[in-house]
């Protein structure tokens, strides 16, 4: 079946109104962040945090006329308020009036991270460092799996977290497949190539599409951190979920992050979502590693040459002007995505070829830097 279109997702969310206003939700600017990918569909409803209550209703049939599309997976949609309510009326002067119950904190996903946003203690691991990137199909998983076992080759004890919950990669990376234990309270991580590993990928069966809701997306993240017996652990990789909106940055807030390295690839498009990534890590203060660049170059297999398809150096060039270092670069090759899609990454299936030593350079820096 056709995967939903962004028109289409648009097309239909037309059809709902705000009740409080005449006009329909994308006419008024409302619908913010949208992503649509394989099916998987997400947005942001801007509204005033004053309204949160009775929006919930609205937040509920945006999502269903998207879910009611041919061809769309799941639908996530949150409330986001920009700026706390203004007072619609002046506060009752009399005592015994007020207060009534507090509206309720809609906006999970807060702009600016909710009041009481607490970071999550996670006992036996010393270090968490997001990949992230701008925007998806950058290489930022295989970046992550490849790195994540050079790291266990230098002797590191390394796990991953898989938080991109709408299209998680670990389990066939790493070639692992079968459902993680529990010990009755929590789950066991699953192990691959040397690696400790956690992804939505082993719980949810990935022909029954599954309808996240905002609450549920964060819950579900939190879980796996945080209901996952991790064990000891040098490095807690974390593959970012693509994009820079409230899920990604609810995720800087929440998760006690160490660092946070930045994927790209050449292109000046992804640089621009790169430089996204990295803004939205340092409003969130969290020290960006450095950058690294993925498809840098194509590395010719029988003459040995290098060719620069895309304008190589773009990443290295970006990283410098934003003040920020610059870990390495990754040839583009064929190798990469066979290896990843059999499970068994290029690192650990030919640790000598040139494009395993890209990846024990890039390691080499960020062991340094841990
Ligand atoms: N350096 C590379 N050379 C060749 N193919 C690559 C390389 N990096 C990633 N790929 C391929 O590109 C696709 C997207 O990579 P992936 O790691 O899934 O990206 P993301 O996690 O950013 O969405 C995959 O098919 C992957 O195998
Ligand atoms: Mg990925």
């Amino acid at each position: 079946m056709a995967r939903v279109s962004e028109d289409e997702v648009l097309g239909a969310l037309k059809r709902v109104g705000d009740p409080a206003r005449s006009g329909n939700v994308v006419d008024l600017g409302m619908i913010t962040g949208l992503v649509v990918r394989d099916g998987n569909v997400m947005f942001s409803i801007e509204i005033e945090a004053a309204r949160a209550p009775e929006m919930e209703s609205l937040r509920l049939a945006c999502e269903q006329v998207v879910a009611d599309l041919p061809g769309a997976l799941s639908v996530t949609a949150v409330l986001t308020a920009e700026a706390p309510p203004a007072p619609a009326a002046p506060a009752p002067a009399d005592a015994a009036s007020a207060p009534a119950a507090p509206p309720k904190q809609a906006p999970q996903f807060g702009r600016h991270g909710s009041p009481g946003a607490q970071k999550m203690e996670l006992p036996g691991i010393n270090a968490v460092v997001a990949v992230a990137s701008g925007k998806g199909g950058v290489g930022k998983s295989t970046v992550t799996v490849n790195l994540a076992i050079a790291l266990h080759r230098l002797g590191l004890k390394v796990g991953i977290l898989d938080a991109d919950i709408y299209g998680p990669s670990m389990p066939r990376m790493l070639g692992i497949t079968g459902q993680p234990r529990s010990d009755g309270d929590k789950l066991e991580t699953m192990q691959g190539h040397g690696i400790a590993c956690m992804s939505i990928g082993f719980l949810v069966d990935p022909d029954q599409p599954t309808i996240w809701r905002g609450p549920m997306v964060m819950g579900a993240l939190e879980q796996l951190f945080g209901d996952v017996k991790w064990g000891e652990l040098d490095l807690l990789l974390v593959d970012m979920p693509p994009g820079t909106g409230d899920a990604q940055l609810t995720m800087a807030q929440k998760v006690p992050l160490k660092g946070a390295i930045i994927v790209s690839t050449p292109q000046d498009i992804a640089l621009i979502d790169a430089r996204k990534g990295l803004n939205m890590f340092r409003q969130t203060d969290v020290p960006v590693m450095g950058m690294i660049e993925n498809m840098s170059y194509f590395h010719c297999p029988s003459c040995g040459e290098r060719a620069e398809i895309f304008g190589h150096g773009g990443a290295r060039a970006t990283a410098k002007e934003l003040n920020c270092d610059f870990l390495g670069e990754i040839p583009l090759h064929i190798s990469l995505r066979e290896t990843s899609d059999a499970g068994i990454p290029i690192v650990a299936s030919s640790p000598d070829s040139v494009e395993a030593q890209a990846f024990m350079t890039i390691a080499e820096e960020v062991k340094q830097r841990l």
